[in-house]
């Protein structure tokens, strides 16, 4: 018997140091020269460009593997085809469709941002594919971009904050992050070639901070570079940002992976930086050329000019270099995890990120939670009620496993309510590229509606926007701001029907809410994943308080943004150019700055219980350059029930030789306290976090002088006011 239990120890030990034992990067640097010594010009330029839609090539001479790469930030997605865009129909990719990334956001909770990685990277190490392309962190510019519920929202600091754990996990299981898209992807409408125009202070404030965090404190694998311009270049091979600001300033060692289609130069994609070329050829999705893979630029005519001399191989020499550096770090990675899909750690992980994700927005008379136990009717009106979420919306489509509607989480909660339910509104189905418009009629579906809202007691509006073209969807942005598909008609006619309505909302968008004042509640609840009905049904039940807080502002009208404020040329463009003229006042940076009040704020959430924050206090009242300042503060949970909040810190400086926001996110903290409960908690910050961008001297520069510290639980909800000085 003692010795099973030393063999089982040994065992044990030796498998935890197989786990968490890592290649050393000396390690790999030593193979990668023994390998790049034997390979042909053939081979090295072979390594450059895709062998197929999803895949670049290996050394079969040498024993090195393809590359193998899968969308997307929210599941691995189902295997495509070899040479086109079409599924392969196979029966073993069904995966766990994990929330989307706004949702991620607005758990403002780091930890779940880890959990999340790690199970996705499990997930697609199971699958074989060592490059999973995700998370985006384009900053959410416009509430009309196709792609924000892809994105971590508006503000770059919690951008900043939510993706590094992210990429952590799932590098951890030996399979690739990939931060898209590098840079100024903010909107679908001419993505392939807008050329956008802004201040460095605005690149580097807001639209860099989330990829610097990601390349220098989450050691990303790969980035993918974006489809627009920049100041006249393709991103995907751009000199200022891939050669001097990635892999100069910051010591990108990895590999930059075009967007599918996003090379268009042999020279540029040589000399700017471009690593791996993938999915040229194609006008986006509709258009491939088969066996195209020899014409790619980084194929057949890269080997010629380095042949014949006008590109030095030292460049091709370095772009295999961080290929196979990145082959180490995953296919070639003897530690990597096994993995595994559709756990249920994986279903439990989503479950709980979708859960503390939904933002409760409004709840007169405690209209929110519903109690399960009670004998009630409740009419669900609204197709989103029923619709599935994980597909469509483009490359982050998912063939989930399976996927708990509302309806169904709904009813399998309130076991002793009469649950109606109608449809309410129709869109058409996902297809991408086009919208399909619903063949159903309107009226008669709001008639029909109206009917089962006037015999309930309680009424749940579930409703937003769905993965359709046009909605929240890649390839082209929304076409208004306010709720589609007769939505706000059928809103008004449920009033009248009943006046005891509750508004769910399924979007990755702020949208306009004409009604607001008919609703008694309103939840923000975002492309939830496998389990979403069983999260809505949590909150809507009380089983779980809300805790989520809003990762981007809601204006009251579309011009209330700043993109739209300054008109077409800002927001989309003249189809050449467009110019980001509100430069680093985006999102609540604009709203507070110029006093327009919006519907809901950035960090706006509310709870089933009370929270009140007091003793804010910084640990000194002068701070030198290089130091921490600790924030301190008591959270007290006043109400009757567990719950958790978000404490947010914001810094502005009144008097500042520039422009500035009147304050910016930097810090914030999310707490569990029970009903009751206080707890100090500690928020650190650091003094160079305070710097701006000097484009006088194209560098960081803190200014010495004042700064205002605001401490409160959201942008526009302020406990405390405190003043520091820098020296
Ligand atoms: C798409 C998307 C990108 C995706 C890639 C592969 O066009 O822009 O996010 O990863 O192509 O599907």
């Amino acid at each position: 018997m003692r010795n099973k239990i030393v063999a089982s120890l040994l065992l044990a030990i030796a498998w935890a140091v197989q786990l968490n034992a890592q290649i050393s990067e000396s390690e790999i640097e030593k193979k990668i020269d023994a390998v790049i010594s034997k390979l042909s010009l053939e081979e090295k330029v072979s390594l450059c460009h895709a062998q197929s839609k999803f895949s670049s090539a290996g050394v079969p001479r040498l024993g090195i593997p393809e590359l193998w790469m899968s969308d997307g930030p929210h599941g691995v997605r189902a295997e495509v085809n070899w040479d086109d865009w079409g599924y392969a129909n196979w029966t073993n990719d069904s995966i766990t469709a994990f929330p989307a990334l706004t949702c991620l956001a607005a758990t403002f909770n780091p930890e779940l941002s880890f959990e999340y990685g790690n199970a996705l990277g499990e997930e697609a190490r199971y699958r074989r594919k060592d490059v999973i392309l995700g998370p985006g962190v384009n900053i959410y510019r416009t509430p009309l971009n196709g792609r924000n519920f892809e994105y971590l929202g508006e503000d770059p600091f919690l951008s900043s904050v939510m993706v590094v754990p992210y990429i952590n996990g799932v590098q951890k299981n030996g399979v690739a992050a990939c931060v898209k898209h590098f840079a100024l992807n903010n909107q679908e409408t001419w993505r392939g070639n807008i050329n956008v125009e802004v201040s460095d202070r605005a690149l580097y404030e807001i639209y860099l901070p989330a990829f610097k965090a990601a390349v220098t404190k989450g050691k990303v694998w790969s980035i993918m570079g974006s489809y627009n311009q920049f100041r006249g270049q393709y991103c995907c091979h751009n000199d200022l940002l891939i050669n001097k600001i990635l892999k100069g300033e910051w010591k990108f060692d990895g590999a930059v992976i075009t967007d599918w289609g996003g090379a268009h130069d042999t020279k540029q994609a040589a000399l700017n930086g471009t690593d791996i070329e993938m999915g040229t050829w194609t006008d986006g999705l509709t258009v491939s050329q088969k066996f195209a893979y020899n014409d790619y630029f980084l194929a057949g005519p890269f080997f010629e000019s380095i042949k014949n001399g006008s590109i030095d191989e030292k460049v091709l020499n370095d772009k295999v270099r961080r290929i196979l550096r990145l082959m180490f770090r995953t296919n070639m990675n003897s530690y990597k995890s096994l993995g595994c899909k559709n756990t249920i750690e994986h279903h439990v992980v989503a479950r709980k990120i979708a859960t503390e994700g939904i933002v409760l927005l409004k709840n007169n008379n405690n209209f929110f939670p519903i109690n399960p136990d009670k004998k009630l009717s409740i009419a669900v009106i609204g197709e989103n009620a029923t619709r599935q979420t994980t597909i469509g919306g483009g490359s982050s489509d998912l063939k989930a496993q399976y996927e708990i509607s509302v309806l169904d989480g709904l009813k399998k909660r309130y076991k002793n309510a009469t649950i109606t339910y109608s449809l309410g509104y129709a869109s058409g189905l996902p297809d991408y590229g086009h919208e399909i418009p619903s063949l159903l009629d309107a009226d008669s579906l709001i008639r029909a509606a109206c009917d089962i809202a006037s015999k309930a007691d309680i009424v749940l509006f579930v409703g937003g926007l769905n993965k359709n073209h046009f909605q929240d969807c890649e390839g082209a942005d929304r076409l208004q701001f306010g709720l589609p598909f007769n939505q706000n008609k059928l809103m008004s006619e449920l009033k009248k029907a009943n006046n005891n309505i509750g508004v769910v909302l399924i979007s990755g968008n702020a949208i306009e809410m004409p009604w607001i004042q008919d609703a008694n509640a309103i939840i923000q609840a975002w492309y939830l994943g496998s389990d979403a009905g069983y999260a809505i049904a949590d909150i809507i039940s009380g089983y779980a308080n809300p805790s989520g807080k809003l990762p981007f502002t809601f204006p009251v009208k579309l011009n209330d943004n700043a993109a739209s404020s300054f008109g077409k040329l800002s927001y989309p463009g003249d189809s050449i150019n467009q110019y980001y003229k509100e430069g680093i006042l985006v999102g609540y940076r604009w709203h507070d700055t110029k006093k327009i009040k919006p519907l809901f704020s950035f960090g706006f959430g509310l709870s089933y219980t009370n929270f009140t924050i007091s003793e804010i206090k910084t640990d000194k009242k002068e701070y030198a350059l290089g130091e921490k300042i600790i924030i301190s503060c008591k959270l007290t949970n006043t109400g009757n029930l567990d719950g958790a909040e978000v404490v947010q810190v914001y810094i502005g400086k009144q008097k500042s030789k520039v422009e500035r926001a009147l304050k910016e996110l930097k810090g914030f903290k999310k707490l569990y306290l029970k009903k009751g409960e206080s707890k100090t908690i500690e928020i650190p910050l650091e003094v160079n976090n305070l710097a701006y961008y000097d484009e006088t001297i194209s560098d960081w520069q803190i200014e010495k002088g004042d700064y205002e510290i605001s401490v409160g639980n959201s942008s526009d909800n302020i406990t405390q006011k405190l003043k520091i000085a820098v020296k």
